[in-house]
């Protein structure tokens, strides 16, 4: 009950924490309506699509998404664009902003917002205070993903809070399973894209055989039965959660990885799987960027992301129809490259992609 509480007060924090800022920072609740075709079996990795019409199933659904809304004080009049923050896989939206004192300044929405960048930080179906469908089967990469394109389609044609009109463009930015999402609306959608450009962070390309077993995740419900107790175990979360940093101890703060372990949230086991589906190509034909860190335990692995001329040539391969590809490699950053001593570096490769892809 106590770490439940905590965890509550920690959610109430966040707005308290950003709007010392200067910005106004608001939470709210988006409706969205899914329909969408999934396997039956969630444990499909293409996520239904190489599937014949008789192994999909409709989902069709409204949720409720939560996210946190983030404006500087002064916004220059013109200038129309939002960022969308998607977190990844057992995170929620704090990971765009810790909600604790001591790690006010890992914020990347008040590192934007003192730029002069608005940004929409959401916590997925199933995920935080985001509707948590009862059966962990309906959070599939396909109802996951079109929720999200439904929020930057509301944030184009609706004013999200009073005084703010419809923005003319959305940059999609999201980390690790969030960047997968937003990847597979870009394969799904490819031409006819919501998105202004994509800032794909904490992603590659899966290789065959490279990514984490699914004995990495523990259903949530046995992991820590008294916030998920009722849980269906299709649920999971990562118990242990050093990979996401450097091997190198001393490039975060311990009490970072603490604060990580206390804070994480849940997915499913559909959403592990099915990020495989990120390897089909995507027709999208707006700006791209991939980052990762040198350091990522999960992604750059046996030398990967060294050379970043051959990682670029093997990444921009899915990507052919891009107006403009590039991958960063961050010196010194982990898989969770905003919660590093070093997200600085990462912070301001964001913003700079956000006014080029922008045109500001
Ligand atoms: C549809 O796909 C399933 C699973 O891959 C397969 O078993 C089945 O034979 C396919 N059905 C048709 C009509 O192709
Ligand atoms: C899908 O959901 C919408 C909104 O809830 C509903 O109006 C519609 O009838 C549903 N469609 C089907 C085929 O069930
Ligand atoms: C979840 O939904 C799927 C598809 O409708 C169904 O096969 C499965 O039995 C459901 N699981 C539970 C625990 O209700
Ligand atoms: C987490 O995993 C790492 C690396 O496998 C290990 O060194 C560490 O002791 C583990 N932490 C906990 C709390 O189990
Ligand atoms: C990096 O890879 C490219 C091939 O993509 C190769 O031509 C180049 O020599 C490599 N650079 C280094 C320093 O290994
Ligand atoms: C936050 O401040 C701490 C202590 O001054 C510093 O070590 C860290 O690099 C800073 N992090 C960011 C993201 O600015």
């Amino acid at each position: 009950m106590l770490l439940y509480t905590l965890w509550v007060l920690f959610h109430l924090l966040d707005f308290y924490t950003v709007s010392a800022a200067s910005c106004d920072c608001s939470s709210l609740v988006i409706p969205v309506h899914v329909d969408v075709l999934v396997p039956k079996d969630p444990t499909d990795e293409f996520a239904g699509l190489k599937s014949n019409a008789s192994s999909l199933r409709r989902v069709n659904d409204t949720y409720d998404i939560f996210g946190v809304f983030c404006r500087p004080d002064a916004v220059a009049p013109g200038e129309s664009v939002v960022q969308l923050l998607v977190h990844g896989f057992t995170y929620t939206s704090q990971y765009w902003s810790p909600p604790v004192e001591e790690f006010r300044n890992y914020s990347y929405a008040a590192f934007s917002c003192e730029r002069g960048l608005p940004s929409f930080a959401v916590d997925w179906i199933g995920v935080g205070l985001s509707t948590r469908p009862k059966n962990s089967s309906d959070v599939q990469y396909p109802t996951a993903a079109v929720a999200v394109s439904q929020v930057a389609l509301h944030l184009k044609t609706a004013s999200i809070v009073p005084g703010v009109p419809a923005f003319k463009k959305v940059i999609g930015i999201g980390h690790s399973a969030g960047s997968g999402l937003l990847n597979f609306n870009a394969i799904v959608d490819g031409p006819r894209s919501i998105f202004d450009g994509l800032i794909l962070t904490g992603s590659l390309t899966p290789l065959p055989g490279t990514l984490p077993p699914l004995s990495v995740a523990t259903p949530a419900r046995d992991d820590t039965p008294l916030r998920w107790g009722n849980l269906d175990p299709g649920y999971i979360t990562a118990s242990n959660r050093s990979l996401f940093y450097p091997a190198d101890t001393t490039a975060f703060s311990p009490r970072m990885i603490e604060f990580d372990g206390f804070t994480k949230d849940v997915g499913t086991i559909a959403i592990f799987v099915q990020t495989a589906s990120t390897t089909l190509t995507a027709q999208y034909t707006g700006p791209v960027v991939k980052i990762v860190g040198s350091e990522d335990q999960v992604l750059c692995a046996a030398d990967r992301c060294v050379n970043v001329t051959a990682l670029t040539t093997s990444e921009r391969v899915g990507w052919p129809a891009a107006q403009s590809f590039e991958v960063v490699v961050e010196q010194g950053n982990g898989h969770d490259m905003n919660l590093d001593f070093a997200a600085q570096g990462p912070f301001n490769t964001f913003v700079g992609f956000v006014n080029q892809f922008s045109g500001l």
